[in-house]
């Protein structure tokens, strides 16, 4: 009986150390990690979210900018159902910083083969990076249910 439960405390262990490895290797080696809450723009939603996203930077420019060689800022507002700008053009291996938010309802921001998947919150900024080494035109998608069109809200990333 000693035996069995001595074997079961090892498997237990090995397992632990496999599950421990596992969660070190995406967070290390694959970056997989919490996209980091960037700020409140405005806390409230409808016309006067509207309005105060129109007038605070960056959101007043939506769009893809150079901030340094090599480093891009992509600005992106979700709304019921469409992304401004729909389409993110980049060059390829880019560093880019995205600074998302919504203005109505919860949207997602999903890159379709990579890990940058993302909650927009309306007046919350959401601040994510990623590096895009390979050239392709990646689908984005909405991936939180936000109403009757939900299904079409996509756009694209092209990197070239
Ligand atoms: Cu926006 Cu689903």
């Amino acid at each position: 009986m000693e035996r069995y439960e001595k074997a079961f405390l090892a498997a237990c262990a090995v397992i632990l150390v496999i599950f421990l490895g596992a969660l070190a290797y995406g967070s290390v080696a694959m970056g997989v990690h919490l996209p980091s809450r960037g700020g409140l723009i405005y806390c409230g939603v409808g016309e006067k979210l509207r309005k105060v996203l129109s007038k605070t930077p960056p959101f007043d420019h939506p769009g893809v900018q150079e901030i340094a060689p090599g480093k891009y800022r992509a600005v992106v507002i979700a709304k019921t159902w469409t992304f401004a700008p729909n389409e993110i053009d980049l060059p390829v291996g880019a560093e880019v910083r995205f600074v998302a938010t919504s203005v109505d309802v919860i949207h997602g921001f999903f890159i379709v083969g990579t890990r940058v998947n993302v909650m927009l919150v309306p007046g919350e900024i959401s601040q994510f990076d990623y590096r895009f080494t390979k050239p392709g035109e990646y689908l984005l998608i909405c991936q939180e249910y936000c109403g009757e069109l939900h299904q079409t809200m996509a756009g694209k990333v092209v990197v070239k």
